[in-house]
């Protein structure tokens, strides 16, 4: 079963909007793995987004990220990564879908709610950033699952 990595940034947790969006996901269907309510250091920040790394958003992105607190969280389900980031939205809010949590509550791409990763690759990389394996919580093989 797929994982990934998702977390609600600074602007999320201060409008208050982790619950409504946690809620999306236990809808859909999918498991919680793990989740730490936690501020980012600058060098946590720097290895999460160490690709954007010279891209003109990227100070202004390190500054947003360890502004406030965060809630980081990991995901598992089939499909997980493509369904969380369809339930997300485009990074851009003017791009997103409606429906989706950008396009209900985001306003601005440098201020949108949510990471959520992009290929299984940065999903290993980035749980392994943010939590130790003892950290993820292994479910009951054995119990069914109908969703
Ligand atoms: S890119 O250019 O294709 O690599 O951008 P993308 O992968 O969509 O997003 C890069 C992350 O930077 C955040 N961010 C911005 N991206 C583009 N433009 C601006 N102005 C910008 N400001 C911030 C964007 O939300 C992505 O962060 P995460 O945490 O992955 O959502």
């Amino acid at each position: 079963m797929e994982r990934t990595f998702l977390m609600i940034k600074p602007d999320g947790v201060q409008r208050g909007l982790i619950g409504e969006i946690m809620s999306r996901f236990e809808r859909k269907g999918l498991q919680l793995v793990a989740a730490k309510f936690m501020t980012v250091s600058t060098e946590l920040a720097q290895k999460h987004y160490e690709e954007h790394e010279g891209k003109p958003f990227y100070e202004p992105l390190l500054a947003f990220i360890t502004s406030g607190p965060v809630f980081a969280m990991v995901w598992q389900g089939d499909n997980v990564i493509a369904l969380t980031r369809a339930l997300i939205g485009k990074t851009n809010a003017v791009d997103a879908l409606p429906g989706t949590i950008r396009s209900d509550f985001a306003v601005h791409t440098n201020y949108n709610l949510i990471h959520g990763s992009d290929s299984p690759e940065n999903a290993i990389r980035e749980i392994s950033i943010f939590f130790t394996p003892e950290q993820l919580v292994e479910y009951e093989q054995t119990m069914q699952r109908w969703v």
